[in-house]
């Protein structure tokens, strides 16, 4: 039975506890907090809770610690966790400074335990056929491909940390990772990236941005946006294979080849478990969490989100969010 001590219990920490609920071979033992908040999440739980990192992992029995505090206080959580010699998973971004997630990695090699950063995405079904086809070659090569994600300014969160540029790395950061992430995944470092970006008058950041990344001929562009809009969230792409035209609309994922049907995959998440957040119920959290609970079990890294993914993501976002 792994035994995992959460750190966090906000959004992120609820959504997992939730999801560990339904994994088999695991169970949240504990919690460290700090908030009335953290306190009362615990008691409703029926696990301690704990001040910190440190007591939580002195007093309790844990194998695995998760990481689910606000961004800015990631390296400081992750570099205790791995220290007191535990497997840690941390919630994206893992930071906001390519040097930070380096001796993030670092220290977890020093200590012979392994540091997984929940980068969502790649357990979604979408991302998996994506991934199938990319690898297959079943349609040809790529030509063309782009990713949208878009969404209302996350008012509930206006004057938290997630507003504040040094705490969240806004978009780029927050949102775009997402895209960005399986942008890297699949076509691999980047020779050349570009991007516009804009906001509206008094805005204190950029509410838009138009990415447009160069893998050799490939090109490959990505908008992501916070705007100021009760506009619904979009998370779409579409993809030009040398065969075939494969759209991802939101809703289904299709494959238009020429002369042929178009082909619907079956992305419907086998179980969905309800978020809390602002997430419809879904199996993305409990595939991934379930992925890095096996890999903890075997002391292995994921290989679906490896160290040099992870790092080379946040460089380029720190790239991104460096330019004037
Ligand atoms: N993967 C996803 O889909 C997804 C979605 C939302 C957020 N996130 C990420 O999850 C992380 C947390 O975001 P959230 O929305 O859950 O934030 P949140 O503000 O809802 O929760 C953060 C929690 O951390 C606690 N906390 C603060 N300081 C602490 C400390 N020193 N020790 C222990 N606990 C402390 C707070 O009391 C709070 O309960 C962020 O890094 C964010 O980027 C990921």
């Amino acid at each position: 039975m792994m035994r995992i001590g959460i750190v966090g219990a906000g959004g992120m920490g609820t959504v997992h506890r939730s999801n560990y609920a339904h994994i088999d071979g695991c169970q949240v033992a504990a919690v460290a907090g700090k908030s009335a908040a953290d306190w009362e999440r615990a008691k409703e739980w029926g696990v301690p809770m704990y001040d910190t990192i440190s007591e939580m992992v002195r007093s309790e029995s844990i194998d695995l610690v998760d990481i689910c505090t606000p961004t800015f206080l990631h390296k400081q959580h992750v570099m205790e966790s791995l220290e007191l010699g535990k497997h840690t998973i941390v919630e994206k971004p893992v930071a906001l400074h390519k040097k930070d997630a380096e001796e993030m990695f670092s220290l977890a090699g020093e200590k012979g335990v392994q540091l997984y950063v929940a980068q969502v995405l790649q357990f979604t079904k979408e991302a998996e056929v994506l991934r199938g086809l990319v690898r297959s070659g079943e349609y040809g090569p790529v030509l063309d491909a782009s990713f949208e994600r878009l969404t209302a300014c996350p008012r509930w969160s206006k004057d938290g940390w997630l507003f504040d540029r040094e705490k969240s790395g806004l978009l780029p950061f927050d949102l775009h990772i997402h895209d960005l992430d399986i942008i890297v995944s699949l076509f691999g470092r980047p020779d050349d990236i570009s991007f516009t970006r804009c906001a509206g008058r008094g805005r204190s950041y950029h509410e838009q941005y138009r990415f447009q990344y160069r893998f050799g001929k490939l090109n490959v562009c990505a908008e992501a946006a916070w705007f100021h809009a009760d506009f619904p969230f979009t998370a779409r792409w579409r993809v030009y294979f040398e065969n075939a035209v494969v759209v991802n609309d939101g809703t289904h994922v299709t494959a238009y080849p020429f002369d042929h049907e178009p082909r619907v995959f079956d992305t419907e998440d086998k179980i969905k478990i309800p978020t809390g957040i602002n997430v419809p119920p879904t199996g993305w959290y409990f595939s991934e969490l379930s992925h890095f609970i096996r890999c903890a079990e075997q002391g292995v890294p994921s290989p679906l989100v490896s160290r040099q993914q992870v790092i080379t993501v946040i460089e380029l976002l720190e790239t991104i969010s460096e330019a004037l």
